[in-house]
C-alpha cells in the first residue's frame, strides 16, 4: 500500500506534544443535546436518529443506478430557504439540472459546482458556510497532497480525511455518496467505514421499484433502523405503510406463503415470504434463496427434515422474500419454515395468519423482542390470527389485541395445528 507523509503530518505531531490536552473528570465533562437537521424527508431523518448532526459525515453507499443521486438530489430541493453544496463530480452542471427539472422541486438556494479538487471544494464550503455539503461521488475526488488517481485506497482515504477536518471545525454536515463494488463493499478502504460517523446502504432491486435505506454504523443512533423508498417517474416517494408493499396481491389460497412478522429498527414489517418445494430432477436438489441468508435457510431445511420429518433432501427448495426485501430479523424463521411445509404438502395456509418466531437447532420455537409491536402491527393491518412463541407471551395484555393467538414451544405443535 503507499504511504506519504506530508509536512503536515509532520508539524501535527510536534504540535500535540507542546499542547497536550490534560486528562479531565468525566463528571466535568460537558456536552451541548445534539441539535439535528431536519431533512425533510421522514425516512431519511428516521434511519440518521432524528436529522442530521451538525459537524458530521455522513456515507451513503449504493450500487450505480440505484438512485443515491436522485435521493439526495431530492433532499437537497426539499430544504428550502437553506443554502446547499452540490458538488458534482460524475455528471456536468446541466445533467444535474435536468434531474432536477424531473423531480420538479425548485429550491432558491441550493448551488452545484462541478469540481473534483479537494482544495477548491474545502475553499468553496468555507466562502460559502452552507447548511449542507453533498458530495457526489466520493471517489471522483482528488487531493494533491496524493499521487495516485482518484478512487484509489490513499485517495478516497485522504479526501475522507480532509472532509472530516472541515466538517468537525465549520460545525457544516457533508454526506457522501459512496460506489459500492460487485462484493457489496464501499470502494476505498474499510477504513474509511471507521471514520465517518454514519454509514447508510442504499439498496434494492434494480428491476423492482422499492429502494430500502439501512443503516450500517451511526454514531448518533441505532444502527438498525431502515427507510422505504419507491422510485418514481419524478423521484423517490417516501413509503410510510411498508406492510401494504411487502405483502402481495393474491386471490383464494396459494400453497408456500407465509407471512412473518418482523422487526426492522423500532419499525414493525409484515414481509411476505414465497417457498417452492418440488421434485429435484438431478442429483444433487437446488437450493436457492433470495433477500434470506442462504446458509440459515440450508440450517431450517435440516432441522424440518430431521426434527419434522419432511424429506426435503430430494426436493428442490427456492425460497424468495416479497418485495426485494433482505431480512436479517431470526423471528421470520417460523414464517420460513411454515411457508416451506406449506408447499411440500402443497396445503395453504389462511391468509389471515401470520408468525414471529426464531427457530432453533431442536425444532423448539424461541421468544423474539418486541412481541408486542409485531403483534400490534398484524392487529392493525388485519390479521386474525398471530403463531408465536409460548415465552413471549407473559406479561402480554390479550384484551388489548382481539386476534387468535396460537403460542408452542415446538415446531412440530405449530404445523399440527396448521396442516
Ligand atoms: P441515480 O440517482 O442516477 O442513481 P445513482 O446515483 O445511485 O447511480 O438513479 C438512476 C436511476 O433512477 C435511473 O435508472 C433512472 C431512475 N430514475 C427514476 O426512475 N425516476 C426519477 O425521477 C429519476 C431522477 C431517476
Ligand atoms: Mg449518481
Amino acid at each position: 500500500m503507499e504511504e506519504f507523509i506530508t509536512k503536515e503530518a509532520k508539524g501535527a505531531l510536534s504540535k500535540t506534544r507542546s499542547s497536550a490536552n490534560q486528562p479531565i473528570l468525566l463528571s466535568h465533562v460537558q456536552y451541548e443535546q445534539l441539535s439535528r437537521i431536519n431533512t425533510y424527508d421522514d425516512e431519511l431523518n428516521r434511519v440518521l436518529g432524528g436529522g442530521l448532526v451538525p459537524g458530521s459525515v455522513v456515507l451513503i453507499g449504493g450500487e450505480p443506478g440505484i438512485g443515491k443521486s436522485t435521493l439526495l438530489l431530492q433532499v437537497a430541493l426539499a430544504m428550502k430557504g437553506q443554502k446547499i453544496l452540490y458538488v458534482t463530480g460524475e455528471e456536468s452542471q446541466s445533467q444535474v439540472k435536468m434531474r432536477a427539472d424531473r423531480l420538479g422541486n425548485a429550491a432558491s438556494e441550493l448551488y452545484l459546482l462541478a469540481e473534483t479538487g479537494l482544495s477548491e471544494i474545502i475553499a468553496a464550503v468555507d466562502s460559502m458556510q452552507p447548511a449542507l455539503v453533498i458530495i457526489d461521488s466520493i471517489q471522483t475526488l482528488q487531493s494533491r497532497q496524493i499521487e495516485s488517481s482518484p478512487g484509489s485506497v490513499s485517495q478516497v482515504r485522504e479526501c475522507t480525511n480532509e472532509i472530516i477536518k472541515s466538517a468537525k471545525t465549520s460545525g457544516v454536515p457533508f454526506i457522501l455518496i459512496g460506489h459500492i463494488t460487485k462484493e457489496g463493499a464501499i470502494a476505498g478502504p474499510k477504513v474509511l467505514e471507521h471514520m465517518v460517523d454514519t454509514v447508510l446502504q442504499f439498496e434494492g432491486d434494480r428491476h423492482l421499484t422499492y429502494r430500502i435505506l439501512r443503516a450500517q454504523k451511526n454514531r448518533f443512533g441505532s444502527d438498525a433502523e431502515l427507510g422505504i423508498y419507491e422510485m418514481r417517474g419524478n423521484g423517490l416517494r417516501e413509503v410510510s405503510n411498508p406492510s401494504e408493499i411487502l405483502i402481495s396481491q393474491r386471490e383464494g389460497d396459494l400453497s408456500g406463503v407465509a407471512i412473518g412478522a418482523t422487526m426492522e429498527g423500532n419499525r414493525s414489517l409484515l414481509i411476505e415470504v414465497q417457498a417452492l418445494v418440488t421434485p429435484a430432477s438431478y442429483g444433487t436438489p437446488q437450493r436457492s434463496s433470495t433477500g434470506f441468508d442462504g446458509r440459515r435457510l440450508n440450517m431450517l431445511l435440516a432441522v424440518l427434515e430431521k426434527k419434522m420429518g419432511l424429506r426435503l433432501s430430494s426436493q428442490d427448495v427456492f425460497l424468495n422474500i416479497a418485495g426485494g426485501m433482505r431480512v436479517e430479523d431470526p423471528a421470520i424463521d417460523l414464517a420460513v419454515c411454515a411457508a416451506i411445509a406449506s408447499s411440500f404438502h402443497d396445503m395453504a395456509i389462511l391468509p389471515k395468519s401470520c408468525f414471529a418466531g426464531e427457530i432453533g437447532l431442536g425444532g423448539e420455537v424461541r421468544a423474539v423482542n418486541k412481541i408486542e409491536n409485531r403483534i400490534a402491527e398484524a392487529h392493525k393491518l388485519g390479521f386474525e390470527e398471530i403463531y408465536f412463541s409460548k415465552f413471549s407471551e407473559k406479561g402480554l395484555n390479550k384484551s388489548k389485541f382481539p386476534m387468535r393467538w396460537f403460542t408452542s414451544s415446538r415446531l412440530d405443535q405449530v404445523f399440527i395445528n396448521l396442516f
